[in-house]
């Protein structure tokens, strides 16, 4: 591991925004704060906000700038990226943003039923060899509905037709309402003053696709607590400017 690195994991165990519990760590222990965020953390009774696979944060720094009144957490199994948004919300100041290093996978230990009203996905992988490890896929849904409030709001901004082929599809398929979608944000016309400024926010994955000249795409969607869900069983064009090597990415422990 370089060295820089090594610095960054150093100074990530000193940082008061910062919890850091991967498959090891929680293994055994249970997670204190579970159902207590506003309690014990924020203290303040506002709504909590989830960017799962956060990388460095942009979107949970940009939006606690953007709304004091809201909490924002980022998740990621990747520290020395969440390194970056953790450290430049402690020089902000911001008091409503925090960092959660762990596996998505197991999400639903450190949020009780009812504590989430939003969750963003920035720029996930879109896995498409594996299903499972899709962060919008019907098995990452049930286990935030775990925790989501009943018709808590989903928002995925992709590069990836794929991904965002995948979960139109399995939106359609389950009938979850759309609030919004589109195939071409920063060329969409009919966007709000307010949701154009929330959706500026670019992340690091997404400038370089954007340098690749690929449209982002965006799509707004609620998820009701109960009704089973499925996934659709059409079939979707891969990526063809993704090799699957790319998309192995995962959150393993040991991944840092
Ligand atoms: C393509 S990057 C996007 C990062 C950031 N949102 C951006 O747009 O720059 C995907 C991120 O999701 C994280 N990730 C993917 N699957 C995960 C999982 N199961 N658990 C934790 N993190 C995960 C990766 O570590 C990576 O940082």
């Amino acid at each position: 591991m370089s060295k820089g690195k090594l610095q960054k994991f150093a100074e990530m165990e000193t940082f008061k925004n910062v919890f850091q519990y991967p498959y090891s760590v929680i293994e055994n222990v249970p997670f204190e704060m579970k159902g207590k965020w506003r309690e014990e953390y924020f203290h303040n009774q506002n709504p909590i906000v989830l960017e799962l696979g956060c990388g460095k944060g942009e979107y949970t720094v940009g939006l606690a700038l953007m709304f004091p009144d809201v909490n924002f957490i980022g998740v990621d199994i990747k520290g020395a990226r969440m390194h970056t948004g953790a450290k430049q919300a402690l020089e902000e100041g911001l008091q409503n943003a925090a960092f959660l290093r762990t596996n998505i996978e197991i999400i639903d230990r450190f949020f009780a039923p009812g504590e989430v009203q939003e969750i963003w996905l920035t720029f996930s992988d879109p896995q498409m060899k594996n299903p499972r490890k899709r962060l919008s896929s019907t098995y990452f849904m049930e286990r935030y509905r775990r925790f989501l409030v009943d018709g808590g709001l989903v928002h995925l901004k992709t590069d990836s037709n794929f991904l965002f082929t995948y979960t139109r599809l399995m939106v359609e398929k389950n009938a979850l309402p759309v609030l919004m979608q589109t195939e071409d944000l920063y060329h969409d016309q009919s966007l709000d003053d307010d949701t154009r400024s929330i959706l500026s926010i670019h992340t690091y994955y997404e400038n370089q696709w954007i340098d690749r000249g690929l449209n982002i795409k965006y799509l707004k969607f609620r998820l009701p607590a109960a009704g089973t869900l499925e996934e659709s069983d059409v079939e979707i064009p891969l990526d063809e400017y993704r090799s699957y090597k790319r998309t192995k990415r995962s959150g393993k422990d040991s991944a840092k």
